[in-house]
């Protein structure tokens, strides 16, 4: 019986979660960016550390280099060096970015979108109708690197 409860309540608290998300197809692009949160949660820069060098997260380094991760091993240079970057772009230009590449730069860009649908058809069948990031994911990596400052 307790255990019942327990699922549903847990069950209740992840629905709720996700209300307040807004989906990959949802999100508003306006000329200054993606301007509201994805959550209305605010992002966790810890967190969007963790989700940036991870692998099988953001695996920004895969292309980025980034001094702030000097101590990681690998750092890419087929994208810009993200020192400073937060002096180059405001949040809700970064939050854009981060979403959906291809609204910022280009169709071309080989910079996936983290939180779209629309990710790319050499990707692996594991990911088709999932983003590689979850909304709370994006707000974190945002405010990591909001704090990416010249
Ligand atoms: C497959 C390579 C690749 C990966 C992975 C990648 N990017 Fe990029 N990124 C690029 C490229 C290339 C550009 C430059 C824009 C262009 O030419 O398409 C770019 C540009 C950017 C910019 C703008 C930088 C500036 O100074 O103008 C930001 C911010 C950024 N990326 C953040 C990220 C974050 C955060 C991640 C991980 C969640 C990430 N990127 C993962 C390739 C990548």
């Amino acid at each position: 019986m307790k255990f019942t409860l327990g699922a549903m309540a847990a069950f209740a608290l992840s629905t709720a979660a996700m209300a307040s998300e807004v989906a990959p197809e949802a999100v508003e692009f306006t000329d200054d960016g993606v301007v509201a949160s994805l959550t209305g949660t605010a992002g966790d820069p810890v967190a969007g550390a963790e989700a940036f060098k991870n692998r099988k997260d953001g695996n920004c380094l895969a292309c980025h280099a980034n001094s702030d991760m000097s101590g990681e091993l690998f750092h890419g240079d087929v994208g810009p060096s993200l020192d400073g970057v937060a002096s180059r772009w405001d949040e809700a230009q970064l939050r854009a970015i981060v979403t959906n590449s291809k609204k910022i730069f280009t169709d071309e860009t080989i910079m996936p979108g983290f939180y779209s649908l629309d990710v790319g058809e050499h990707l692996a069948e594991a990911f088709v109708g999932k983003t590689i990031l979850t909304a709370q994911q994006v707000e974190d990596v945002v405010a990591y690197l909001g704090t990416l400052k010249d």
